[in-house]
């Protein structure tokens, strides 16, 4: 399940945000609009962020005629559609614009359409908003972007070859900068979410009554009539707590590596400037003289606030993990709806094996596998998915 979301959550979502710019690029008209829109919403001295991408009308219209252009048949179809080849968002008026009838369909529709829809929504507004409010963007020449689709499963193009002019250090974004910035958002943001899940379901199951108490905390704050969303993870303490104790126990970062900027001391040894320093985050989350009864899974010790630096899953410092907020919510999310939607049980009487594995981010020596069914209170909202 982990898996399918991620496979199919990652590269329809980049590969989107990749025609939407290219097509931009063909009509700086919509650019130059769009960017109007965002600096007259968020106005000087702060970026946009996710709270902010529902207000931006013509953003998301931006982002319903790029999907609409891509799927080709229905949606390209000129007896539904005026201008069909037109890349026009103001057609969409908004959100709702003409989704009429089944004449857009990105994603999907009825029981198995796509149930990423809300999120991929939101990731690509922030994304794409972001980089339209903080770069300007122009074409390499005169000549337009080319627009001809590779050959794949998600319509791929070659987005990196247009070289982009920044008006802030445009020598320093180079094609193989911006390529090794996204490639690291995504291995480092991938693996790390989603062994974090693995880990805290396996944790989960062996702690059927850690499981059922942030059942019970769900069902207090959301019910059976509607799905757990993003906006709700503030109210689910209980679920963070769960989230921090498996980073706790096992951290995706189990070991790090930085480089001592001046001469320092470490405890009683001197480190002079220039020290590659190997940080062992999993000793110190494990470390029985700085938790009490360190190897039990417990996380009601995260009620109490975390003092110091005993706790750091995310680093620390400048070069601290800049994702962890969105991994905290992805994970929470992901989690968080696993237990609403499902009744889960390990697989015989057999505690689930908690071995770790080999490799950067903490792995499971064997992948967890479990037995679960549709929550019977919710089944009506489930069948409707
Ligand atoms: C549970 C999930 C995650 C964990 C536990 C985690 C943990 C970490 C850790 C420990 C570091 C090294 C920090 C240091 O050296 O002090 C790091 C770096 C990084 N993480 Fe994450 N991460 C997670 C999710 C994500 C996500 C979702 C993204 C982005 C989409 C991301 C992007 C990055 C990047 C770009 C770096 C390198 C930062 C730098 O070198 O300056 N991470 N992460």
């Amino acid at each position: 399940m982990a898996w399918i979301i991620y496979a199919s959550g990652t590269e329809t979502s980049a590969c989107t945000m990749e025609w939407a710019m290219s097509l931009l690029l063909n009509n700086p008209r919509v650019l130059r609009k769009a960017q109007a829109e965002i600096a007259d919403y968020i106005k000087q001295g702060r970026l946009l962020d996710e709270s902010d991408v529902n207000k931006l009308p013509y953003l998301k219209a931006i982002i319903s005629e790029t999907l609409r252009i891509n799927l080709w048949a229905i949606q390209n179809d000129p007896n539904l559609w005026d201008e069909p080849h037109k890349f026009k968002p103001e057609r969409f008026d908004g959100l709702e614009g003409p989704r009429d009838g089944f004449k857009f369909i990105p994603f999907g529709l009825g029981r198995r359409g796509c149930p990423g829809e809300g999120l991929a929504m939101r990731t690509i507004g922030l994304t794409l908003g972001a980089l339209i409010q903080c770069f300007d963007w122009e074409r390499i020449g005169d000549d337009l972007v080319d627009m001809s689709a590779g050959v794949g499963l998600t319509l791929p193009k070659n987005l990196l070859d247009q070289r982009r002019q920044q008006k802030l250090g445009p020598e320093y974004y180079t094609d193989e900068i911006i390529k090794g910035i996204i490639e690291i958002l995504l291995s480092a943001g991938t693996d790390t979410s989603s062994s974090t899940m693995e880990w805290a379901m396996s944790l989960l199951l062996n702690h059927p009554d850690v499981l059922n108490k942030a059942k019970e905390e769900i069902d207090m704050h959301i019910g059976s009539n509607r799905l757990l969303e993003e906006s709700d993870l503030p109210k689910l303490r209980y679920l963070n707590n769960i989230i921090n104790e498996t980073l706790r126990l096992y951290p995706p970062g189990p070991v790090l590596y930085h480089e001592s900027s001046k001469d320092c001391s470490v405890g009683s040894f001197h480190v002079p400037k220039g020290t590659i320093l190997q940080m062992n985050v999993c000793a110190v989350h494990r470390d029985p003289k700085l938790w009490a009864e360190a190897m039990q899974f417990n996380p009601d010790r995260f009620e109490d606030e975390i003092e110091g630096f005993k706790f750091i899953p995310f680093g620390s410092g400048r070069r601290k993990c800049p994702g962890e907020g969105l991994a905290i919510r992805m994970v929470g999310l992901a989690l968080g709806s696993l237990i609403q939607c499902f009744e889960w049980k390990r697989v015989g009487e057999e505690m689930v094996d908690m071995t770790e594995g080999t490799g950067l981010t903490l792995p499971k020596a064997n992948p967890l596998i479990a037995m679960c069914k549709p929550n019977p209170s919710l089944k009506h909202l489930l069948s409707q998915i």
